[in-house]
């Protein structure tokens, strides 16, 4: 694809003949530019070198009817752009690269059982048993090869992480002030403003408000992503306890809009993904992942319904599987084994 900017010219005459987006496109309406790509994958970030186009707030008008009516067509809204000017002012945004890394036995399950958390006990000591300790090790800090390589500042976790199903959370009190500006983003500028990295954020999606918040570490910063239907009560709680907080999606939260608000309004650049199953299958159906680093235990678990590297929806009928392409492999003398793939262009 060239550069001189054909994605450009067919933004706008879509703008001009208001043809509804196709089935499968997105578009992502910034603050004062509109950006359609063809390619879902990549959330209308990038499609190859040149997939994002932009057009002025006036085209941005012209479609925006179109768009908003166009029932089939997969599209996201996304506040301020982290921009950089393209030629011929063209603005280019990419999303960020995202990266998932999982722990998993050989039969893919990343938890013993549904309803235990692995950060507690007797969990976490099983789990850890699993791994037999070998001379040559496998694991690696995933985390600080995405830092070197991407500049990775994110990490990326689901409330199932933290709380499980069975758990009642902690009751929090009514909030009875006016609560539309709880439903705005929450970054207060001093925690904002801090150099990151060295410091790093420490995302949760939380769109049920069931995560409490107990721990500091002076090095991460807690970002949480919450939808329109997120109890006003919880983030009034957030904004007490000095917390950040993005509002993305309405029922719950909207993954592409997340991704990529968490670039706009944060200039991250890369999110490595720890999630459990169920956040990492959806972030699959959202065709945002980019990498996958799983990292396998000489184990079996077993058991329909325990919780496994990639839950969330099964595909629809006739719907092919994501390709991957592998990058590497290494293995232990004790069985352990790591496997890095991309997932392979669509
Ligand atoms: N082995 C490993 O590497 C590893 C890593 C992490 C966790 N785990 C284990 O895995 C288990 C948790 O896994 P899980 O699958 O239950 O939890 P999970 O991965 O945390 O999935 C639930 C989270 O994903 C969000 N979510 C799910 N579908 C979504 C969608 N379509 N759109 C937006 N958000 C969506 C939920 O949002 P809402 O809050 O809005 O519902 C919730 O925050 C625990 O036992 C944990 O210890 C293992």
């Amino acid at each position: 694809m060239s550069r001189e900017g054909p994605i450009r010219t067919d933004i706008r005459s879509n703008a001009r003949t208001r043809e509804p987006v196709a089935k499968g496109d997105w578009g992502c309406l910034l603050s004062d530019a509109l950006l359609i790509t063809t390619r879902p994958r990549y959330a209308g970030f990038r499609v190859g070198e040149w997939s994002i186009g932009a057009v002025p707030l006036g085209c941005a008008r012209w479609v925006r009817g179109p768009l908003a009516a166009a029932a089939e067509c997969r599209w996201a809204l996304v506040e301020v752009g982290a921009r950089r000017p393209g030629p011929e002012g063209v603005v280019m945004v990419e999303r960020p690269r995202v990266v998932v890394s999982v722990g998993a036995s050989v039969d893919g399950k990343v938890a013993l059982t549904r309803d235990s958390l692995l950060m507690r006990k007797p969990s976490s000591e099983l789990w850890a048993a699993m791994t037999p300790r070998a001379a040559d090790p496998v694991a690696v800090d995933i985390l600080d090869v995405v830092r070197q390589q991407y500049g990775c500042n994110a990490i990326l976790e689901g409330s199932g992480s933290l709380v499980a199903e069975s758990d009642v959370p902690e009751e929090l009190p009514a909030y009875d002030g006016d609560t539309a500006e709880l439903y705005e983003h929450f970054l207060p500028t001093d925690i904002t403003e801090l150099p990151s990295p060295p410091l790093m954020w420490f995302t949760v999606v939380d769109s049920r408000g069931r995560v409490r918040w107990t721990e500091d570490n002076e090095n991460w910063a807690a970002l949480v992503l919450v939808a329109r239907s997120t109890p006003a009560a919880y983030l009034a709680y957030l904004r007490r306890e000095h917390i950040c907080y993005l509002v993305v999606g309405e029922a719950r939260v909207d993954l592409p809009q997340a991704i990529a608000a968490m670039a706009s309004a944060l200039g991250i650049r890369c999110v490595l993904s720890t999630a459990g199953g169920g956040l990492n299958g959806a972030l699959l159906r959202a065709g945002l992942i980019d990498e996958l680093y799983l990292t396998l235990a000489p184990a079996l678990i077993g058991g329909l319904g325990t919780p496994s590297v990639m839950d969330g929806p099964p595909l629809a009928e006739g719907e092919a599987a994501t390709s991957l392409q592998l990058l590497s492999v290494n293995t232990d003398t004790n069985g352990s084994v790591r496997l890095h793939y991309a997932v392979a262009d669509r």
